[in-house]
C-alpha cells in the first residue's frame, strides 16, 4: 500500500532519515514507534507530502505520489494528529463534512454519511450533529476529528500521536474504537506514537525506529518475544522480558470483569447491555455460571429482524476456547497468538467463566512485570 524506497530527508544538511526502504501493507495496522526526534512524524509527513523527501520515491498504492498533487493526494489519505483542529465556529456536522463538501458530495449522501459516523462511535447524531466543538470533552473532540478522517472513506489513514493528550480511560476506549474501525472498514492505517503499550494493542506490525532508521519491523508479538537487539530490549523495557510470564498464572493475568448474559434473558436487553459496555460479543453462562457460548454483534445482526426472537438462548452461539485460572499464562498467550483468538475465556475447575485473557491482558501483564521486578530490585 505505501512504499519507502530508498528515503532520505536531510533538513539543512542534517539528515534525520537515512536510506529508509519500507513496505507498509494493505489493509494492516502499521506503528512507528521510538523515541522523540527519531524521525516519525517527518516519515509520516512524507506519505501526504506535507514534506518532500530529498532524495528516493514514496509510492502509494503503486503511484508514485510526486505524480500527484498534493491536493489530490490528500483527499484519498485521512490525517489525524494530536491537535486536531476542529473548526470552532463550525458545528460538529459542518466538521465532519469538510472533505465531502470539498469533494462536492450531493446534501443527502453527506447527511447520511455523517449519521452512519456518528453511530459507528456510538454518538447520538440528534443530540451531537448541531453542537460546536468547545460543547464536547477532549475525547469526543478527538473521536470527531477521528471520524472526519474517516469520512469519505479513505483507503490510507496516517494517526501521529492521535491520543496522546488524552487521560488514559478515554485514551484505551479511542483505542478500541480506532481498531475496531480499522479492521471492520479494511482499512491501512499508520499511526505513530512512542508509546510501547499502544503500539502493542494497536499494530499488525510495529516499525521500531532509531535516528532515522529501522531498527526492527515485525509484528509486536515477534518484537516481544525475540528483540533483534540489545536496543529494541531496552525500548519494550529489558525487565518485561525476563520472561517472568512463565511464572505469571493466568488467575493473576487475567480481566475478571467479563459481561455475560443467560439464555434466559431478553434479546432487547442483551443487546443494550453489549451497547453499554461497549463490547461485541456476550458470555452465555447456564444457572451455575459455566460456559454454554458466545453471541457476538454477527450472530445477532444476524436475527435482528426475526419478531419470534425474544431469548438469547434461540441465538446461535459460537464456542470459544477455555484455559484454566491455574494455567500459566505464557500458555494462555501462545494460544491466543498462534489460534489468532481475540480473547480466551478463564475457567475454574468447576468450568465456571472466572475471567478471560486478551492480548491487553498480555500488554498489562508485561508491564506488571516492569514494576513488579522494579520493587524487588536490591
Ligand atoms: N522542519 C524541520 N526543520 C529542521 N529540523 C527538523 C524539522 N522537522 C523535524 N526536524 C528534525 O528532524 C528530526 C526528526 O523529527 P521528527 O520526525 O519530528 O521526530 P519524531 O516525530 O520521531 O519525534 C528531529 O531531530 C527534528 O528536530
Ligand atoms: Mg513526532
Amino acid at each position: 500500500m505505501v512504499t519507502f524506497d530508498n528515503v532520505t530527508k536531510s533538513f539543512s544538511g542534517h539528515t534525520v532519515i537515512s536510506d529508509l526502504s519500507l513496505e507498509i501493507p494493505r489493509g494492516q495496522f502499521t506503528v512507528l514507534i521510538g523515541p522523540s526526534g527519531c524521525g516519525k512524524t517527518t516519515s509520516l509527513k512524507m506519505i501526504n507530502r506535507l514534506i518532500e523527501p530529498s532524495k528516493g520515491s514514496i509510492f502509494v498504492d503503486g503511484q508514485n505520489i510526486t505524480k500527484v498533487s498534493p491536493v489530490d493526494l490528500r483527499r484519498q489519505i485521512g490525517y489525524v494528529i494530536q491537535q486536531i483542529g476542529l473548526f470552532p465556529n463550525m458545528t460538529i456536522e459542518q466538521n465532519i463534512e469538510v472533505v465531502p463538501r470539498l469533494l462536492k458530495w450531493p446534501k443527502e449522501k453527506r447527511h447520511q454519511r455523517t449519521r452512519e459516523l456518528l453511530e459507528m462511535v456510538g454518538m447520538d447524531p440528534k443530540e451531537y450533529l448541531g453542537r460546536y466543538p468547545s460543547e464536547l470533552s477532549g475525547g469526543q473532540q478527538q473521536r470527531i476529528g477521528v471520524l472526519r478522517a474517516l469520512a469519505v472513506a479513505p483507503p490510507l489513514i496516517l494517526m501521529d500521536e492521535p491520543f496522546g493528550a488524552l487521560d488514559p480511560i478515554t485514551r484505551e476506549s479511542l483505542q478500541d474504537e480506532v481498531k475496531k474501525l480499522q479492521t471492520s472498514l479494511g482499512i491501512t492505517v499508520v499511526f505513530v506514537t512512542h508509546d510501547i503499550d499502544e503500539a502493542v494493542k494497536l499494530a499488525d506490525r510495529i516499525i521500531l525506529m532509531k535516528d532515522g532508521e529501522i531498527v526492527q519491523n515485525a509484528p509486536p508479538e515477534t518484537l516481544l518475544a525475540h528483540p533483534a537487539n540489545d536496543y529494541v530490549r531496552e525500548f519494550i523495557g529489558k525487565k518485561r522480558m525476563k520472561a517472568n510470564y512463565d511464572v505469571d498464572l493466568v488467575r493473576e493475568i487475567m480481566n475478571p470483569r467479563v459481561v455475560t448474559t443467560t439464555r434466559d434473558k431478553g434479546f432487547a436487553e442483551s443487546i443494550n447491555l453489549m451497547r453499554k459496555r461497549n463490547v461485541d460479543s456476550l458470555v452465555v453462562l447456564d444457572k451455575e455460571g459455566r460456559l454454554e457460548g458466545v453471541v457476538t454483534v454477527e450472530n445477532l445482526r444476524a436475527v435482528a429482524g426475526k419478531q419470534h426472537i425474544a431469548q438469547i438462548g434461540e441465538v446461535e452461539m459460537k464456542s470459544v476456547p477455555t484455559i484454566s485460572m491455574n494455567a500459566q499464562a505464557r500458555e494462555a498467550f501462545d494460544t491466543l497468538i498462534t489460534e489468532k483468538l481475540p480473547f480466551l475465556l478463564v475457567v475454574d475447575s468447576k468450568d465456571r467463566v472466572k475471567g478471560l485473557v486478551s492480548k491487553t491482558s498480555l500488554v498489562k501483564a508485561l508491564a506488571g512485570v516492569v514494576w513488579r521486578d522494579d520493587e524487588d530490585d536490591e
